[in-house]
């Protein structure tokens, strides 16, 4: 593959430019207009009954809010509800043990619980110390993928030595997601100290939080965290004593779910139009203003801590089959408990939706759970014995995604769910590829006929046919993750959409 400059490098000028016009158009919030809006995302689809005029509100709304990270009371309107429950079922607390224990805002509050202590560890022994720890532990990628984190941080770290960069991915865009929103607001040293030990084991001297403009609290409180660590000489010159130096700053989004995608993201921090870009190169060997770049989710990098101190073996003596250690989950409103919970990897489905969640609100029957979504696919009743675990859920066309649990009762028709899957599809493609930029739309369209009761056997084949092309043809994780979503719907429910096709 020939090596060819990013579009936007400038080489000595690595600095995120202001927004040009041209730019700007691409996102749907420049101007942060989420305020005040309700939410449109897919938890506030499955509860619109719990608040029609709610969702009808919603559903005007332009632009759109997709996710406002509400969806344990949805259907959501700005961030003025109560927290959500937050327990661990999981033998260590390794995410989420000192949100459950009420949180740490405060470096005093962090540093009280443990907080700090594996970059002290770290620093007494080379950088590869921690790149065998985190091999050793088995820890995949947090944020849809589940690539090996070690091998990523490897393959960055045998980089050539000069300007790295460690960005963590803080877009949580997923609907039904709200994980990464109270690890930030309610523990942000854990995940400044993880970035801090992957700076360290890769070399980089810099690094971003990528934030939506849709989590405004967890700006508030992480740039609180920055100065406090900045003060206390976690961040900045010859940390600790040592030659290593990084520091660490918080970029807010404009509202974009595709800019989640790691190269979209990436363009998005240089202030160039964020469209998804074919890889290779990856973005550990050329990302952010052309650099090798570790981008990982916030989940992963806070696992990371745990893992430095505790020792990889320990933690990749949790969980099951190649899925180790633990996951947190968030259950939307559907739930008679919803909320946010760490579990080991290899319990059921069902054991998620009918012990941790305690079964549907108002005795609702399940229709289907996405884990993960929108765009993966559904897990139908009859597959809940499914356990969570990433080959295990792909096996069945389904995923573990991001682990935002979103539950449908009898109250959401799967052509309705079908529509306004695409709808969002459609409104969050880059544009890149023809199948996602028009197909999406195209299939939002014929179910929106089928709806109606004005589609035919042919626009059911026509179906078909896109969300093969949409399969095979599209450049990232958006349109695959439409065509997966679409194939499991076809292939599991097909008593609610053949009738709809006449
Ligand atoms: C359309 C799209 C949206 C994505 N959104 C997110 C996101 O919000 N957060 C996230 O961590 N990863 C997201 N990803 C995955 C990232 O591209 C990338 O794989 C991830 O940040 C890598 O970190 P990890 O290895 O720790 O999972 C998205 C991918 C696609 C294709
Ligand atoms: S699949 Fe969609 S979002 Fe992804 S690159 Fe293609 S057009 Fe963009």
């Amino acid at each position: 593959m020939p090596a060819f400059p990013s579009p936007c490098h400038l080489p000595g000028n690595d600095v995120p430019r202001p927004l040009s016009a041209d730019v700007k158009s691409f996102y749907h919030l420049p101007q942060h207009e989420h305020a005040g809006k309700a939410c449109q995302g897919t938890a506030c689809f499955a509860a619109r009954h719990f608040n029609p005029a709610r969702w009808t509100e919603a559903a005007a709304q332009s632009p759109r809010v997709y996710c406002l990270g509400e969806c344990f009371a949805a259907p959501a309107k700005g961030q003025k509800k109560p927290r959500p429950p937050v327990k661990v079922f999981s033998p260590h607390g390794i995410v989420l043990g000192r949100i459950a224990a009420g949180g740490a805002r405060t470096l005093a509050a962090y540093r009280a619980s443990g907080g700090y202590a594996a970059l002290g560890l770290a620093f007494t022994a080379p950088a590869e110390r921690v790149l065998a720890a985190v091999d050793a532990s088995g820890l995949r990628g947090r944020g849809g993928a589940g690539f090996p984190t070690g091998r990523k941080w490897r393959a960055v770290a045998t980089q050539p030595a000069g300007q790295k960069y460690v960005v963590a991915n803080a877009d949580e865009g997923d609907a039904g997601a709200y994980i990464d929103r109270y690890l930030m607001e309610d523990d942000p040293h854990a995940l400044i100290e993880g970035m801090i030990l992957a700076a360290y084991a890769v070399g980089a001297s810099k690094g971003y939080i990528y934030l939506r403009a849709e989590y405004p609290l967890a700006g508030v409180v992480l740039n609180a965290a920055l100065a406090e660590a900045r003060d206390a000489g976690w961040l900045g010159s010859r940390i600790g004593g040592t030659e290593f130096s990084f520091d660490l700053e918080v970029y807010l989004g404009h509202g974009s779910y595709v800019c989640g995608e790691e190269t979209s993201l990436l363009r998005s921090i240089e202030g160039n139009r964020p469209e998804v870009m074919a890889r290779p190169p990856y973005p550990t060997e050329r990302g952010l203003f052309d650099r090798p770049t570790l981008v990982n989710n916030v989940e992963t990098l806070v696992s990371v801590p745990w893992i430095v101190t505790q020792g990889g073996d320990a933690y990749a003596a949790l969980g099951f089959s190649k899925s180790r250690g633990t996951k947190a989950l968030s259950l939307n409103s559907l739930f008679n408990r919803p909320g946010l919970y760490e579990v080991e990897f290899g319990v059921t489905v069902r054991h998620i939706v009918e012990e941790i969640g305690g079964g549907l609100r108002d005795g609702g029957k399940l229709k289907g759970v996405l884990i993960g979504g929108p765009i993966i696919g559904m897990i139908p009743p009859h597959l809940l014995d499914t356990p969570l675990g990433f080959e295990e859920l792909a096996a069945i066309g389904a995923g573990v995604g991001h682990g935002g649990v979103v539950a449908f009762d009898e109250h959401t028709s799967i052509p309705e769910l079908v529509e306004h899957v695409f709808s969002f599809g459609a409104y969050e493609s880059c544009g890149k590829c023809t199948p996602c930029r028009s197909g999406s739309g195209r299939v939002e369209k014929l179910f929106t006929h089928a709806l109606a009761g004005q589609a035919t056997k042919a626009d059911l084949q026509e179906c078909h046919e896109l969300v093969t092309a949409l399969k095979l043809t599209s450049l990232c994780g958006h349109g695959t993750g439409l065509a997966r979503f679409a194939e499991s719907i076809l292939r599991y429910y097909p008593t609610e959409i053949e009738p709809c096709f006449k």
